[in-house]
């Protein structure tokens, strides 16, 4: 079966109603990213980090999957699929992908504040309580903090990512500016002549290969677009 790899990033989600993060009107233009998504954030001021996260949580249970995130899980159908995400949200999973690696952490998780990448200590929060609080422990003791990784941290599963890219047929990137490493160097393992294909409205800021095919829309209709025109998968 051919492989594929689909690199998503805050776009795929925004026909689903959550914001982007750059760009006019972006999240870190209300929170100012240093203050809530990085460990000196979180040190000076845990409880604004975690009420942000909080609010995050509440908005995403409010939402549902959008047609690109069921186009992408379809692909499944056809491809061997890996989607890697920069998204904490659990969009592709409510829509079915079955194989996603979470570079960014996942909102809905929750984790030790001295080990967040020791996996023994993360909890998954249920829908019914989705927030936490001050006080709130985890089993080791140290103040439960969002599963997500700020800036400045490691990206854990960077490993994971790259290996999926060996040997691909496709590499797709939805929705992401690129703007953010080591995710958006993820291109750069893309195998010399692989179709690449990037699906964004917008101009990218990064240096693409000379084959890649920009189809210049948003998610849902980008990937109708892929499917029919350039996959080229009966129905
Ligand atoms: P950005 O906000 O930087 O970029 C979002 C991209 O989505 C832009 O290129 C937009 O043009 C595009 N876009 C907007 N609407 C779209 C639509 N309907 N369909 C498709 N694309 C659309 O978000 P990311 O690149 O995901 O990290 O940001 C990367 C990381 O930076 C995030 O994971 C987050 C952030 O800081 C952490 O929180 C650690």
């Amino acid at each position: 079966m051919k492989r594929v790899v689909i690199l998503t990033g805050a776009g795929m989600s925004a026909e689903s109603g959550l914001g982007t993060f750059r760009g006019g009107g972006g999240l870190w233009d209300e929170y100012p990213v240093e203050l809530v998504a990085t460990p000196e954030g979180y040190a000076s001021n845990p409880a604004l980090v975690i009420e942000f996260y909080n609010k995050r949580r509440t908005e995403l249970l409010r939402v549902v999957p959008n047609e690109g995130h069921r186009l992408v899980a379809s692909l499944e159908k056809d491809y061997d699929v890996t989607v890697v995400t920069q998204n904490v949200d659990d969009l592709h999973e409510r829509a079915g992908s079955t194989n996603i690696i979470h570079l960014h952490g996942e909102l809905m998780k929750v984790c030790s504040s001295h080990s967040p990448q020791d996996l023994r200590y993360v909890r998954t929060l249920q829908p019914t309580a989705p927030t936490i609080a001050l006080g709130d422990l985890a089993a080791d003791g140290s103040q439960l903090r969002p599963y997500i990784v700020w800036f400045g941290e490691a990206v854990p599963y960077m490993s994971d990512a790259i290996a999926a890219m060996r040997d691909i047929d496709a590499f797709i990137i939805i929705g992401t500016s690129l703007n953010v490493y080591p995710a958006a160097g993820l291109l750069n393992y893309a195998p010399a002549g692989t179709p690449v294909y990037l699906i964004d409205p917008n101009d990218v800021n990064a240096v693409l290969p000379r084959n890649a095919i920009h189809i210049r829309k948003g998610a849902s209709e980008g990937m109708r677009v892929l499917i029919d025109e350039y996959l080229k998968i009966s129905k």
